[in-house]
């Protein structure tokens, strides 16, 4: 599938831990382009897993976000996005900046999440969470078109996931 963004757009990656939205942000993006909140979470506190850094990270991404797409910046936002009151928080901001607010879904089925999750090296949450996480993902998929997000991509399987190009539509 090619996946067409517009160059000003904000683009949100949507999937549970060990979904791949940084490995998928870091194939087809640049770094200076992709906000994580496990980079945020490091830069406040030296540790990508400090959950009591969370509202300072997510105070900086809110804030690099805007700041990037009032130059119209293609912005991609790299955290799990899977609550509607998170994905409220950007849609906000990509609308006081008149930007268009895209979506890219890793919706992997809960076994090949848990299984990446499992053979991490780098990072790992308990498998409550991801189940958590990927139920909360899969109750958001119906709203998401009527909570703004146009593009809205939904990739389903890891070859589709494998399988994409990304291209970034002058605005
Ligand atoms: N992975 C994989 N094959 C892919 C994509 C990812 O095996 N096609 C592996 C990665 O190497 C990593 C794990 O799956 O070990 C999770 O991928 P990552 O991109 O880090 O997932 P995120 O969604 O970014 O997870 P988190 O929310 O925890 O940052
Ligand atoms: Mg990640």
């Amino acid at each position: 599938m090619i996946v067409r963004l517009p160059s000003d757009a904000m683009v949100v990656l949507i999937g549970p831990s060990g979904s791949g939205k940084s490995t998928f942000a870091a194939r087809h993006f640049l770094p200076t382009q992709a906000l994580s909140s496990d980079a945020l979470r490091a830069l406040v506190a030296d540790d990508a897993n400090d959950q009591t850094a969370t509202n300072a990270a997510f105070e900086l991404l809110h804030t690099a976000l805007a700041m990037r797409l009032a130059r119209r910046r293609l912005t991609v936002v790299d955290a799990t996005s899977v609550e509607g009151w998170a994905r409220q928080q950007l849609l906000a901001v990509a609308r006081r900046l008149g930007r268009p607010a895209a979506a890219i879904v890793l919706n992997l089925p809960l076994a090949t999440c848990l299984e990446r999750n499992g053979a991490r090296t780098d990072r790992r949450l308990p498998p409550a969470a991801i189940r958590r996480q990927h139920a909360r993902m899969s109750a958001s998929l119906g709203g998401l078109a009527a909570e703004g997000f146009n593009p809205l991509v939904v990739l389903s399987t890891a070859d589709e996931i494998e399988a994409a190009v990304v291209e970034q539509v002058p605005a």
